[in-house]
């Protein structure tokens, strides 16, 4: 049931709108995705502010991780008995540090706790400074069914000044070797890195569709607090007007090879989208496990949200306990926060979504948020269809501005 509260127009004047009774009320669970974080890297990277810690003296503590996500998982369980898993993502920090015993391991698990869907699309992120041939084959063979390789440039001196682990000619081998193993391969790429010009740039994008790649993710390098390029930034970061000029001919570069952008940083050939990503932006649920793992999960009458603790020890010894004090934060979603929390995804993507999907993921009707919605579009800034929520060419430019106007 809902109730009618009079609210303000710009123009001062008192019009209707709908609100739902606190907490969500859904008709269906949306789909479940999992993701498992892998904290551990060879080195940190002095632009990476995620949860990524240099690998301890000894090597990762293998033995110890599988066994606390086997806690992790099995205190998750009554949140989510039942439901399908349409996808898993292990990413990091460097989840090819795992042994192709440890990642067997890993996914059989799983498989034993949750009910994976048979053609489920699972993820596993890798570093070219660690690949190797066979092991990418033994990760293939327990179930992984595409790669999503670091590579960030094929430029050797970029690469050094970025301080990856790895040069141009290991990114080449380990997309090779990725491609021989899995049916799906993504690559990671950054620009508007230090010293690039736009010619540089294209070089690379051109590198990397020259492998035949069907997805490749790209991310504009960002300043993140409390890294080492924060504290001391790279002197030669190219300007607005010139990472602007980078975005605009990559997309053109990628679309003439049939790769179109599909979502912010996102481009797929055909049929090739990542589906575990598409899950996140059309607010669909997820299980987070491992260090500092987020997770979004839906019950008939609420929306709750989860993060574990980032420490990898903490983690680790936390969920040994078994007595859920693995778990920073799980609470729930206010009915206020939903639409910005929707927004905030469904905008990511070109096409937008479905309008009912609004109803479907948050229990919230559209008229919750009519006002924002005329607003939006009479600046221009979302598509007038009312059958989808979509930006417009502009409403994605100043994306911010737009999802803000849900908040
Ligand atoms: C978890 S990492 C991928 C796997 C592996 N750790 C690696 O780097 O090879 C995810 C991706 O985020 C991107 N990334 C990380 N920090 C970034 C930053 N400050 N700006 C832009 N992209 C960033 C990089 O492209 C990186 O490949
Ligand atoms: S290897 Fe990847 S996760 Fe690790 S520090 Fe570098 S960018 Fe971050």
């Amino acid at each position: 049931m809902s109730i009618t509260i009079p609210i303000r127009n710009d123009m001062g004047a008192a019009r209707p709108r709908l609100v739902t009774p606190a907490g969500a009320s859904l008709t269906s669970l949306p789909p479940l995705s999992v993701y498992v974080h892998v904290p551990w890297c060879v080195r940190k990277c002095p632009y990476c502010d995620f949860n990524s810690h240099a690998t301890p003296d000894g090597g990762i503590p293998e033995r110890a991780y599988l066994d606390a996500l086997r806690s992790d998982l099995e205190q998750a369980l009554p949140s989510i008995w039942g439901r399908q898993v349409v996808s898993v993502f292990i990413g990091g920090g460097t989840p090819s540090l795992l042994s192709a015993a440890g990642l067997d391991e890993l996914l059989a698990m799983l498989r034993a706790c949750l009910n994976v869907w048979p053609d489920a699309e699972i993820t596993m992120e890798a570093n070219p400074g660690t690949a190797e041939a066979g092991r990418f084959r033994d990760y293939a063979a327990s179930g992984v069914t595409r790669f999503s390789l670091g590579i960030q440039s094929f430029d050797d001196a970029q690469l050094r000044q970025l301080g990856r682990i790895h040069d141009a000619a290991q990114a080449r081998a380990a997309i090779d070797m990725a491609q021989r193993a899995a049916p799906r391969v993504n690559l990671d790429m950054m620009f508007a890195l230090p010293g690039q010009t736009l010619q540089a740039c294209v070089r690379d994008l051109r590198q990397a569709i020259g492998f035949g790649t069907e997805h490749l993710s790209l991310y504009h390098l960002t300043m993140e607090p409390n890294t080492v390029f924060a504290k001391f930034p790279p002197e030669d970061l190219p300007d607005d007007d010139t990472s602007a000029a980078m975005q605009d001919a990559v997309e053109a570069e990628l679309a003439a090879a049939g790769l179109a952008r599909y979502e912010v940083s996102a481009y797929a050939r055909p049929g090739a989208r990542c589906r575990h990503n598409l899950n996140y932006w059309e607010f669909g649920d997820y299980l987070g496990l491992g260090p500092g793992a987020h997770g979004k999960l839906s019950f008939h009458d609420r929306i709750v949200r989860e993060a574990r603790l980032r420490s990898p020890d903490s983690w680790m010894r936390a969920a040994a306990a078994r007595d859920g004090s693995h778990l920073a934060e799980s609470r729930q979603v206010g009915p206020d926060e939903l639409p910005f929390e929707f927004m905030l995804n469904a905008l990511r993507l070109k096409d937008g979504v479905a309008a009912t999907l609004f109803n479907e993921r948050t229990g919230l009707s559209l008229a919750a948020i009519a006002h924002q919605l005329e607003a939006a579009a009479d600046k221009g800034l979302l598509d007038a269809d009312p059958t989808r929520l979509r930006a417009t060419p502009l409403g994605w430019r100043f994306l911010n501005d737009l999802q803000e106007m849900f908040l």
